[in-house]
């Protein structure tokens, strides 16, 4: 009997999808916070070439990370074994907060890059939503970060290990 780690999600386990685009996405949201909220601070001589830095790296990781969104509502969310109905609805409801507010970003960032040459009220408002949901995602994720230290120290559970390998399985099971 062979055994196989699956591609996609099982109902109590994530597959090696979920994991590549949550830490694909991951990298790429880390980057491009830390390069977006370092633009205004730049000389004058060197604000455009960290924005074209910041907009060119966003439009790269656009499709993946759009991809990975999607593939979260589609796949759903596999249980932890022994969580209770009340805190698989949490760590649902927090994981769906986090994406929507990327979605927000991935729509005003590219809108502000449009509309940015006009200087207009199209641009700033776009600004707003873009700057204001960064701070947002920058809170949900250090939340997100502290939630999995908490079930590394103080739960003897899988949380934290299945989003780095998934479950092993007999190929004979497999559905
Ligand atoms: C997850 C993805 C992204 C993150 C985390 C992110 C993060 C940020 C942050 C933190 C800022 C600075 C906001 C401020 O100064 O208050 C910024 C600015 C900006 N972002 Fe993004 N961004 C993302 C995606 C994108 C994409 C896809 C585009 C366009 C293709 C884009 C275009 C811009 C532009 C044009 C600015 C304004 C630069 C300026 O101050 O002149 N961003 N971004
Ligand atoms: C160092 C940074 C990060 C760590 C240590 C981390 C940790 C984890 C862990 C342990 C899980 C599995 C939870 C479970 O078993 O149910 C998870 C899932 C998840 N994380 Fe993260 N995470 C990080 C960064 C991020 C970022 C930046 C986002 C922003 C979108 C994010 C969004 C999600 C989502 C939506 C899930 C649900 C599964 C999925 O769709 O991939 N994580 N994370």
């Amino acid at each position: 009997m062979s055994k196989t780690r699956a591609l996609f999600d099982k109902s109590n386990s994530f597959g090696w999808l979920s994991i590549g685009l949550h830490w694909f996405a991951t990298l790429a949201i880390i980057l491009l916070w830390f390069i977006g909220q370092s633009i205004a601070s730049q000389s004058i001589e060197l604000i455009d070439t960290r924005r074209s830095l910041h907009v060119t790296l966003g439009l790269i990781a656009w499709l993946p990370l759009v991809a990975r969104i999607a593939w979260r509502f589609k796949s759903g969310h596999p249980r932890v074994n022994g969580q209770t109905q009340l805190t698989h609805r949490l760590a649902k409801a927090a994981h769906y907060a986090m994406l929507l507010v990327l979605i927000i970003m991935l729509i005003s960032g590219p809108l502000m890059a449009w509309a940015m040459p006009d200087r207009g009220s199209l641009s700033e408002f776009a600004f707003t939503f873009h700057s204001n949901a960064a701070k947002a995602l920058a809170v949900l994720v250090v939340l997100h970060i502290l939630a999995a230290l908490k079930h590394l120290m103080f739960h003897e559970d899988e949380t934290v290990a299945r989003i780095f390998v998934p479950r092993i399985e007999n190929a004979q099971d497999e559905d």
